[in-house]
């Protein structure tokens, strides 16, 4: 008995060993380890070994049967789930592709940003930053807004408390600057604006650009030199403008500038209405009230402002037509910039 349970087992190790295929395990299970089994069948006789030697013997055949066991469940595991041959090698392939590191990129927003306040510090204009929490007196007030004033319709905002808000536009950047320093400025405010509004052209948040220069002697005529410069630049030289009458409370006079529609090149068409023409800007010379506030002599100095909205310079560049796109952080939409 003992010698036929040795011999059983290195005749199963040696089968085992030999097996190439996934199929032939089961088969081999089924041989010797199932339930009428070679080794079954073996330690069912040990009802014939002498009660002395039985303990012994007992033994053995458990040890054997296990070590079998556990040799079949190391072939097993290592080929689990896979029809393929045994024993097939791991071939690194040298002449694979490495794997591409994802790139990151800057937002449009912030591309155009920058390209917008590299021009206007090209033409001399300093850079400067103010709080997006602001106060109603640099936001509305001295901006010759009061309150109840209809103007403040349009720049519905988040208010911290009655007199504490999320700024509306970078206008009041205008007056911190005039406040501290004196004549000549000329300047621009980048930042983040705020209004409630939310649709297929407004964000609750954007991003504006306000420049301003005060001097003497100032003139529209120096308005328009240095806003059609920005404007061949950003977009290109053959770009028509035209200066639309207008109204804001701190420019007098007031206009609007358009340029001919980006998608139709003017000829009229669903983007731009019809009119040829697409609104990309509001500017102005700085009203007298605003110069009285802050106190500078309204006889002695005389200055222009403007305010640009970055994300419609964006969409325009870029024919975008939705500009909630630029906040949903879908990585398709931001990785074609
Ligand atoms: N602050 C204005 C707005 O947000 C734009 C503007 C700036 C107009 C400066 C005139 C002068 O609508």
């Amino acid at each position: 008995m003992e010698e036929e349970l040795l011999r059983l087992k290195s005749e199963a190790l040696a089968k085992l060993a030999s097996i190439s295929q996934v199929g032939e395990l089961e088969d081999f299970r089924v041989k010797y380890l199932g339930r009428k089994g070679l080794f079954t069948g073996l330690m069912r006789s040990l009802g014939t070994v002498s009660t002395e030697d039985r303990p012994r013997v007992g033994k053995l055949a458990n040890d054997v049967k296990q070590e079998v066991e556990s040799e079949f469940l190391i072939r097993q595991g290592s080929k689990e789930g896979s029809g393929q041959a045994l024993q097939q090698k791991v071939v690194t392939d040298l002449s694979l592709p490495g794997r591409a590191l994802p790139l990151g990129r800057l937002h449009p927003v912030t591309q155009i940003m920058e390209e917008v306040c590299a021009i206007f510090e090209g033409l001399g204009f300093e850079v400067a930053e103010g709080p997006d929490v602001e106060v109603d007196f640099y936001n509305f007030e001295a901006l010759n807004i009061p309150k109840h004033h209809p103007a403040r319709d349009m720049h519905d905002t988040f208010y911290v408390s009655d007199s504490v808000l999320l700024r509306t536009h970078t206008s009041p950047m205008q007056v911190r600057a005039m406040e501290k320093r004196q004549p000549p400025l000329r300047m621009i405010a980048p930042g983040k604006v705020y209004r409630c509004d939310s649709d297929i052209t407004h964000t609750p948040m954007f991003h504006q650009v306000e420049g301003f220069l005060v001097d003497r002697k100032v003139s529209f005529a120096d308005l328009k030199g240095i806003l059609s410069i920005f404007i061949a630049r950003i977009f290109d030289e053959h770009t028509s403008i035209r200066f639309r009458p207008s109204y804001f409370p701190f420019t007098e006079p007031s206009a609007e500038v358009d340029i001919a529609c980006v998608m139709c090149g003017g000829k009229g068409c669903r983007v731009c209405k019809q009119t040829g023409w697409l609104e990309i800007l509001g500017a102005g010379l700085i009203d007298p009230e605003v110069f009285k506030k802050i106190g500078y002599d309204p006889e002695e100095y005389s200055g222009f402002a403007f305010g640009l909205g970055i994300e419609r310079i964006a969409m325009l560049k870029y024919g975008i037509n939705d500009i909630r796109l630029y906040y949903e952080n879908d990585l398709r939409f931001l990785s074609q910039f």
